[in-house]
């Protein structure tokens, strides 16, 4: 049986704080937090970063298929939560107006900002082919790495 997700959560943190601590590099960290959150995960098809770059979001380390380089703040998902501040927790990304369809094969997605001195640096994206596979749970996780990485990457 698979752990409680508030403690698959807990390995989570523990494993990207000790990954991440100590290490200036932040092209290095995202690129080891997407790949820990691929292996963590269940049922995801994409899990990994984009940072904003001159007033757009641009592609950063991942794990999935490979995606949309150039995102435009308030365009999609990822442009939602960049230009909000805001987790965008979405049960069917059919159903959210805007939504880019990198992987045709994803119908639900967890996007969550990391934010630096109250700025949007960059946003977490989660994929799942399966429909509502976030929950709160994963947001409050999401959200903690977040907050662990804002002076990391
Ligand atoms: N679906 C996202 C685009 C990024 S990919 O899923 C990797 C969106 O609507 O912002």
């Amino acid at each position: 049986m698979s752990a409680p997700k508030s403690e698959l959560y807990r390995e989570i943190l523990r494993s990207a704080d000790a990954l991440t601590a100590g290490e200036t590099d932040g092209v290095a960290n995202m690129a080891n937090v997407a790949a820990l959150l691929w292996e963590y995960l269940a049922d995801v098809n994409w899990t990994g970063f984009y940072r904003i770059v001159d007033g757009e979001l641009v592609l950063g380390p991942f794990q999935g298929k490979a995606a949309c380089i150039r995102i435009a703040l308030g365009d999609g998902v990822c442009g939602t939560a960049a230009a909000s501040g805001q987790t965008q927790l979405v049960d069917d990304v059919h159903a959210f107006p805007g939504h880019i369809a990198c992987d045709a094969k994803s119908v639900s997605e967890l996007v969550v900002p990391v934010i630096r001195n109250g700025e949007v640096i960059a946003v977490i994206d989660l994929d799942s082919p399966t429909l509502a596979r976030f929950d709160s749970y994963d947001t409050a996780g999401i959200e903690a790495l977040a907050a662990l990485l804002a002076n990391r990457i």
